[in-house]
């Protein structure tokens, strides 16, 4: 039986008491993906508790708290994970979306109508004042089982509320073109021209830029 605290929908113990799959395990510095079932549905438990100390005590810790305010801010925007709260110190939640990362798509048909929603996504994320500067990574974003996206991951996100603005528009674009990045490698014949110089132009400056998503190109990534 659940026990709740709060509005929080479970708790740290429920964890070792219900059902409970690995979505994906972590290494050093990536958080452990868990799947947890309840009552209250499907839940993504992101933990970084199995990282080294040093991680734990810096990065982790870090990371949890901005996903988690990040997601809040963007709570009511459909495609964004649902009900995200802060499990303890180094592990969140939020509700887990039925459906494929576009990693795992690649190879199937996937349309104009698809993209231009998910562009539609990424400008609805920009008017709450948030860049998520990881887009071009298609582990990133999934096509939900209703054929819509969902965008994930806002460990690497920035609140634009302190940024300078003339900076703002600079960081939009970095989240645009990566939208444009994976429509080229999966339906390259339906980005209309427009869309194209967009992303040509972001491409030739990119190589000099430090906001790729992750600085210097240390993403690390699980695979
Ligand atoms: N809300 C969700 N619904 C469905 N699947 C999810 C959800 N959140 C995370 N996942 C799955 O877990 C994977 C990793 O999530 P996330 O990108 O947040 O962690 P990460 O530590 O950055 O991992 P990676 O290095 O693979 O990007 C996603 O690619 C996706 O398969
Ligand atoms: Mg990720």
């Amino acid at each position: 039986m659940s026990r709740h605290t709060g509005s929080i929908p479970f708790t740290k113990e429920d964890l070792c008491n219900e059902a409970v799959t690995v979505l994906s395990k972590g290494r050093w510095a990536n958080a452990d993906l868990l799947l947890y079932s309840n009552g209250n549905g499907n839940w993504v438990v992101k933990d970084f508790s199995p990282c080294p100390s040093l991680v734990r005590r810096t990065y982790g810790r870090f990371m949890v708290n901005r996903e988690v305010r990040a997601l809040q801010r963007l709570q009511g925007i459909n495609g964004i994970p649902k009900n995200p709260f802060q499990l303890h110190r180094l592990a969140l939640s939020y509700q887990y979306i039925p459906g494929k990362t576009l990693k795992e798509s690649k190879k199937e048909p996937v349309g104009s109508h698809y993209f231009l929603a998910l562009e539609n996504l990424v400008q609805q994320m920009h008017e709450r004042n948030i860049v998520h500067l990881d887009i071009r990574y298609m582990r990133n974003i999934l096509i939900t089982d209703d054929g819509g996206p969902a965008l994930l991951d806002f460990q690497s996100s920035l609140f634009l509320d302190k940024i300078p603005r003339t900076l703002h528009q600079l960081l939009k674009i970095v989240d645009i073109s990566g939208v444009y990045k994976c429509w080229q490698k999966i339906s390259p014949e339906s980005l209309d021209d427009k869309r194209r110089e967009i992303l040509e132009s972001v491409e030739k400056k990119r190589s000099l830029w430090v906001f790729k998503g992750y600085p210097l190109g240390t993403r690390l990534s699980r695979r």
